[in-house]
């Protein structure tokens, strides 16, 4: 991580706190994982539970092995293990990784030797074992940025699979216009951290190249010490339903079904999600 000794943007798309003294301003880039992993579950994975019972219900019907490509801090990978299937993990973040490793150690004994992690690239998933099922939710999917990324990925997983076996992934629905103003996105004090933690964010829409970046602005403040503050990013590609859809069929998946919300909506809701065999 560098300092950081530019703007992103003009003065109004960045947060007041953040316009002055920004000698010891981090810049963490594109590594907002890594950067914001201390906090991650406290700010996300704790708020975002609503699709949890969705693949916890998939993996007690269909069964294990199954791999959660792109896990995270384990906010599914847990619950899935818990519910006594075998699951493995994997994320390019370090950071990450090391969250989901921590949860793990709090696994009953009985569970734990059921589960794995690894660090893997989407674009290169390593396994030889095949698997019952791959989980890929929470627009993870969304982080591959151009098509020969995605491709790999969905071949990686289709090698991963066992014949007959199922794709389970979630894809951000597909808009026009991602602009988003700077805004208050966060504001929570972490108890067990003695630790407040403010985030701002901002949406930029490069509709030519079909993606959009989101810009946090995060200050970290513990008891007694200096406010760490960051600016990091991540960029998601928008992909069309349909896109998806053809790399799928073209890589020798079927698609069973696509659900709109997490109660297995087939007709109408917010949410993208697609069930596909391996054919
Ligand atoms: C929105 S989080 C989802 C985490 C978890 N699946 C969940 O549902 O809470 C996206 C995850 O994708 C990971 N990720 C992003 N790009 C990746 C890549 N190229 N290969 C592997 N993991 C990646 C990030 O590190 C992060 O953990």
């Amino acid at each position: 991580m560098k300092k950081i000794n530019r703007f992103i943007g003009s003065a109004s798309s960045i947060p007041l706190s953040f316009r002055y003294n920004t000698d010891d301003i981090i810049d963490a880039g594109d590594s907002f994982y890594d950067a914001t992993g201390e906090c991650y579950s406290a700010l996300f994975a704790d708020k975002k539970k609503d699709d949890i019972s969705f693949y916890v219900s998939l993996a007690k019907e269909r069964g294990g092995p199954i791999l959660e490509a792109a896990c995270g801090d384990g906010r599914i990978l847990i619950p899935v293990a818990s519910a006594g299937i075998n699951v493995t993990g994997s994320d390019v973040s370090e950071e990450m990784l090391r969250i989901c490793r921590e949860k793990m150690k709090d696994l009953p004994d009985q569970i734990r030797p059921k589960t794995g992690l690894c660090r893997a690239d989407l674009r290169a998933l390593p396994f030889r074992q095949k698997f019952r099922m791959v989980f890929l939710p929470y627009n993870s999917f969304n982080h591959l940025l151009n098509r020969e990324g995605q491709n790999a990925c969905i071949r990686g997983i289709h090698d991963a699979l066992q014949a007959g076996g199922t794709l389970v992934m979630e894809v951000l629905p597909y808009h026009e216009n991602y602009d988003r103003a700077l805004m208050l996105r966060k504001k929570i004090y972490i108890p067990e951290k003695k630790t407040k933690v403010v985030m701002y964010s901002r949406l930029e829409h490069d509709k030519e190249n079909c993606r959009h970046k989101v810009h946090w602005f995060t200050q970290i403040k513990k008891r007694g010490k200096k406010p760490k503050r960051m600016i990091t990013t991540f960029t998601r590609k928008d992909i069309p339903l349909e896109v998806v859809i053809g790399i799928l069929t073209g890589t020798g998946f079927n698609v069973e079904d696509i659900f709109y919300d997490y109660r297995r909506n087939t007709e109408k809701g917010d949410k993208r999600l697609i069930i596909a065999e391996k054919v």
